[in-house]
C-alpha cells in the first residue's frame, strides 16, 4: 500500500519568522494523522528554522529546488550538499521554475540525479499548459517529461522519488482538473513507469496531483485509485486549510 503524501509548496511566501510560527502552530494538530506523510516546503532561508522547529515530529521538510552542480559560480543557486541533513524532499521541475528560470527536461534529470546522490528525495513535477491540454496533447507531453526526468535513474532509487502531476492551467487558478481526469493522467504516468521499470516498481511509486487542491475537493482526489496525495500551493499557506487537507487525506484513504 502506498502512503499518501501531502506536501505544502509555499513558493515565495512567508518570512523565516512567519514560517517558524506557522509550523509551531500546526505541528500538534498534524501529529495524529500518521498514515499520511506530511511535508512543508518553505523558501530556502526559512529551511533551518523550520527544520529546527519540526525536530522530533514526523513532519518532513522539503526545498523547492536544487542545482545539479556540487559548487561553483552559479549565483543565486543552492547545491544539493547545502540541503543535506536539512531537508528530506526537494521539488524538482515545478512548472514555475520551468517557465521563469528556464529549467529544461534535461536539467530536471540532472537535478534528480544530484539530489539522489546526496540522499535527498525528489518530488518531480510535470504537467501541461492549457494550450497543450486543449489540443489533446497532454499524454504525449507528460510522457516526454517523465521519460526525460527518469533517464538513467536506476530502479533501486525509485522508492525515494515522488511524482507530482500538476497541469499548469490548474495551478493557482482555482480551476482544478477533475478528479477523474487527474486519475487518468496519473494512471498513464504509472503505465510509462511500468514500461521503464516493471509493474512492481510502478505500482509502488507515489504520484500526487497538484493544482488548486483545497479542503473542498481533497476527498474527490484522494478517492481516486492512482492519486497518492497532493502538492498544494495556496491552501498550504493557511493553518486550518493545511491541517484539514491532511485530515481529509487520512480519512479518505480509510486510514483514520
Ligand atoms: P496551487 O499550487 O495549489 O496554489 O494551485 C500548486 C503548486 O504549484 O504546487
Amino acid at each position: 500500500m502506498r502512503t499518501p503524501i501531502i506536501a505544502g509548496n509555499w513558493k515565495m511566501n512567508k518570512t523565516p519568522a512567519e514560517a517558524v510560527a506557522f509550523v509551531n502552530a500546526i505541528k500538534d494538530n498534524l501529529a495524529p494523522y500518521t498514515a499520511v506523510e506530511r511535508v512543508v516546503c518553505p523558501p530556502y532561508v526559512a529551511l533551518p528554522g523550520v527544520a529546527d522547529a519540526l525536530k522530533g515530529t514526523e513532519i518532513a521538510v522539503g526545498a523547492q529546488d536544487v542545482h545539479w552542480e556540487e559548487d561553483g559560480a552559479f549565483t543565486s543557486q543552492i547545491a544539493p550538499a547545502m540541503l543535506e541533513g536539512l531537508v528530506k524532499y526537494v521539488i524538482i521541475g515545478h512548472s514555475e521554475t520551468r517557465a521563469y528560470q528556464g529549467v529544461s527536461d534535461e536539467m530536471v534529470n540532472k537535478k534528480v540525479k544530484a539530489a539522489l546522490a546526496h540522499g535527498l528525495h525528489p518530488i518531480i513535477a510535470c504537467g501541461e499548459s492549457l494550450e497543450i491540454n486543449e489540443a489533446g496533447g497532454t499524454r504525449s507531453f507528460v510522457e516526454k517529461q517523465i521519460r526525460a526526468a527518469f533517464a538513467d535513474i536506476p530502479a533501486s532509487d525509485l522508492a525515494n522519488i515522488v511524482v507530482a502531476y500538476e497541469p499548469i492551467w490548474a495551478i493557482g487558478t482555482g480551476k482544478s482538473a477533475s478528479a477523474e481526469l487527474a486519475n487518468e493522467i496519473i494512471g498513464s504516468i504509472r503505465v510509462i513507469l511500468e514500461d521503464i521499470y516493471g509493474a512492481d516498481v510502478a505500482n509502488a511509486m507515489r504520484i500526487q496531483y497538484g493544482g488548486s487542491v483545497k479542503p473542498a475537493n481533497m476527498v474527490e482526489y484522494m478517492s481516486q485509485p492512482h492519486i497518492d496525495g497532493a502538492l498544494v500551493g495556496g491552501a498550504s499557506l493557511k493553518e486550518d486549510a493545511f491541517v484539514d487537507l491532511v485530515r481529509l487525506a487520512n480519512e479518505a484513504k480509510g486510514l483514520s
